[in-house]
């Protein structure tokens, strides 16, 4: 679904969406030293009006430092200092946390390595005007992906396919790291008990946004390979992710069928 689409399709379930407030765009960061200045300043520049929040979780390549520079210089960015490496999970929550506690009423989710192009910021934003999340997508028609070796895009492809079938979710990226929720879609989703550390996050805010009855609309983007640095994807991040989403598909099968066994029953919130 394109964001016009998604646009129509909230008209036509009637629903109203509020003004959106003001965005934080959150980039995690480990060793991103070579990225940060370069993804910062054109957040900047592509959405003037939106403020930073970079989670860095203490990179030894001193990202940290890098983004209390420009922190210094431009009052419109902050810095969240994490102790150490807990996993994109734990830094997204922790950004989210400080971006509601702090009165914004948008919270973007964006890789610094560049991958995510901060020029496509805008058209998310758009769509989030009808909307109550909107997954930048890079497996609907006009998204694609540039420069990711085969074997990735298999992994990427397949842990969406996998997610989609095991847990019977209407999306085509879903593990997607491209994202803008309304503040009111994200205090909705019942984030307090989120365990999920790795990439797997991603699938699990999926999921809970679709069990919980938002308007999800994928956006298409075009997804660009870091040219500087290294991924932080692991053989841990694939099990974590390959467990969980097992986990919760086969605890919904089983959920589903004691509430047909039991039809009085309310069925369980995720
Ligand atoms: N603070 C913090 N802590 N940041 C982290 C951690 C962590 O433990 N692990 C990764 N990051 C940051 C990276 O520094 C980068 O800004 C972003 O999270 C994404 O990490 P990458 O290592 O560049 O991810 P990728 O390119 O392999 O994976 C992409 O695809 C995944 C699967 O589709 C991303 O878009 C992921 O979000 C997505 O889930
Ligand atoms: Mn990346």
């Amino acid at each position: 679904m394109n964001d016009g689409d998604g646009a129509l399709a909230a008209q036509a379930q009637g629903r109203k969406f509020g003004p959106l407030g003001t965005a934080l765009v959150i980039i995690p960061t480990y060793n991103e030293a070579e990225n940060i200045k370069s993804i910062v300043r054109r957040v900047r520049q592509s959405v003037p009006e939106a403020h930073v929040l970079v989670a860095d979780d203490n990179s030894p390549d001193g990202t940290g430092k890098l983004a209390d520079e420009l922190a210094a210089e431009d009052e419109q960015v902050q810095v969240l200092h994490r102790k150490g490496k807990e996993g994109l999970g734990a830094a997204y929550l922790a950004g989210f946390h400080w971006g509601m506690d702090n009165g914004y009423g948008v919270l973007i989710e964006m890789d610094a390595d560049g991958s995510h192009q901060p020029e496509e910021l805008p058209r998310l934003l758009t769509a989030l005007k009808g909307a109550d999340l909107v997954l930048g997508s890079r497996w609907v028609p006009g998204g694609r992906v540039v420069n990711w070796p085969k074997s990735r895009e298999f992994i990427s492809r397949g842990g969406s396919l996998y997610s989609r079938v095991a847990l019977d979710l209407p999306l085509r990226d879903i593990t997607g790291g491209y994202r803008a929720f309304r503040r009111e879609t994200l205090e909705g989703l019942g984030l307090d008990d989120v365990a999920s550390q790795g990439y797997c996050f991603q699938v699990d805010l999926a999921r809970r946004a679709v069990r919980a009855g938002y308007h999800v609309v994928e956006v298409p983007i075009t997804f660009v390979e870091r040219e500087l640095g290294d991924s932080k994807m692991s053989r841990d991040i694939l099990v974590e992710a390959l467990w969980r989403v097992t986990t919760w598909g086969v605890g919904e099968r089983i959920g589903k069928l004691r509430g047909r066994a039991n039809p009085g029953r309310k069925p369980s919130q995720p």
